[in-house]
């Protein structure tokens, strides 16, 4: 059953990438503020997502609490909802999470209603210490299946996020456990071969996504310091492309001007979040260069000249080839500017040409 959430993919930020378990109230709060002030927020950026290591103890009768930390999470999801934003959290099926505390094992209808009385509107759900059911797509899928129902059953709307790494075809099951987004992968790192062995070649099953239910190749690292600008800008690119959430793992209250610029790029935010929903795959590949293409709500293209070398290379559309005439309206979407059809276009080492075009 669907819960109607997750239209298009998820847009945030989120604490892992780069405070993993130094997260804190205070920091949370002012990473809220500096989504407003830098403006991310209203070019959609509205999750804010504490991932593990907010976990205390359960009370004698069971119910979760915050460490010391998050003193009262009421009071936090109350500030960034008067913000106009979102809070997101972060659990296990198993009794211990991947960090190591407190899982919902046990407990997940109960901790289920306890997010829901906070205010929370995210969950990503990680499957970690479940020795019992970890192994076999039967059990995996069980336990996502009730932490889904008893989302659902508290009657708040709850995005609802499955980290499973890609196990036991999972985009084939997601939306029918409640899902809304699904890792494909493991963990991300802040390098580009981190980045670039996930954006392309861990795309998860396309076929499975469209609105309400998206492949997650998980958090970005825009912003972290482990790759250069065309780096990052190959990796936004590459998960705008792919219709990825867009999860921000940066320190949010000290951006630099390439990254706010690289994360704040309305255009690129325009392919993620198009309303079609469809996934963008390769076309092409050869000799280290790669063509994606996404096709478009208005009946236009994405197309990402991607160059995975180590020089500059020139790269031509051949839009005939790509379905698009011989004379598509081309927009260069990070230069901000219209382009000739038969334009070719110098790609940086690492780095991506993403275009718009238009038959
Ligand atoms: C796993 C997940 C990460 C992060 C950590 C937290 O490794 O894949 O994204 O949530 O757990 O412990």
């Amino acid at each position: 059953p669907s819960n109607g959430l997750a239209r298009t993919p998820p847009m945030g930020w989120s604490s892992w990438n780069k405070f993993a378990e130094a997260i804190d109230d205070k920091t949370v709060r002012e990473i809220a503020d500096a989504l407003v002030r830098s403006g991310l927020r209203d070019a959609g950026y509205v999750y804010v997502n504490i991932d593990d290591g907010w976990q205390g103890d359960r009370g004698p009768d069971g119910v979760l609490h915050p460490n010391v930390k998050f003193p009262d999470m009421k009071a936090l999801a109350d500030y960034v909802h008067a913000r106009g934003l979102k809070l997101g959290i972060y659990s296990s099926p198993g009794p211990k999470t991947c960090a190591g505390y407190a899982g919902s094992y046990g407990h997940v209808e109960q901790d289920a209603r306890t997010w829901a009385e906070w205010g929370v509107d995210y969950l990503k759900y990680d499957l970690c210490s479940g020795e019992g059911f970890y192994h076999t797509a039967e059990t995996v899928r069980a336990v996502y299946q009730q932490m889904g129902a008893a989302l659902n059953a508290t009657r708040r709307p709850i995005v609802y996020s499955l980290c499973e790494y890609g196990r036991f075809d999972v985009g084939a099951w997601g939306r029918d456990v409640g899902g809304n987004l699904w890792r494909t992968t493991g963990d991300i790192e802040d390098s580009y071969a981190s980045m670039a062995a996930i954006g392309f070649d861990k795309n998860g099953v396309p076929r499975h996504t469209g609105p309400g239910g998206w492949n997650d190749p998980d958090m970005l690292e825009v912003g972290n310091g482990g790759m250069t600008t065309e780096e990052y800008r190959t990796h936004i690119s590459l998960w705008a492309l792919m219709a990825a959430p867009l999860l921000m793992g940066n320190d949010a209250r000290s951006m630099t001007r390439d990254t706010l610029a690289l994360l704040g790029n309305a255009e690129v935010i325009a392919i993620d979040q198009d309303p079609l929903g469809r996934q963008g795959l390769p076309v092409r590949k050869r000799d280290g260069m790669e063509i994606w293409t996404r096709p478009l709500a208005d009946g236009s293209v994405a197309v990402g000249l991607f160059n995975r070398t180590d020089t500059p290379v020139a790269i031509t559309a051949d839009w005939p080839a790509l379905g698009l005439g011989d004379h598509p309206k081309v927009r260069d979407l990070w230069a901000h500017r219209s382009v000739a059809p038969n334009a070719a276009h110098m790609v940086p080492a690492h780095g991506v040409v993403l275009l718009r075009a238009k038959p």
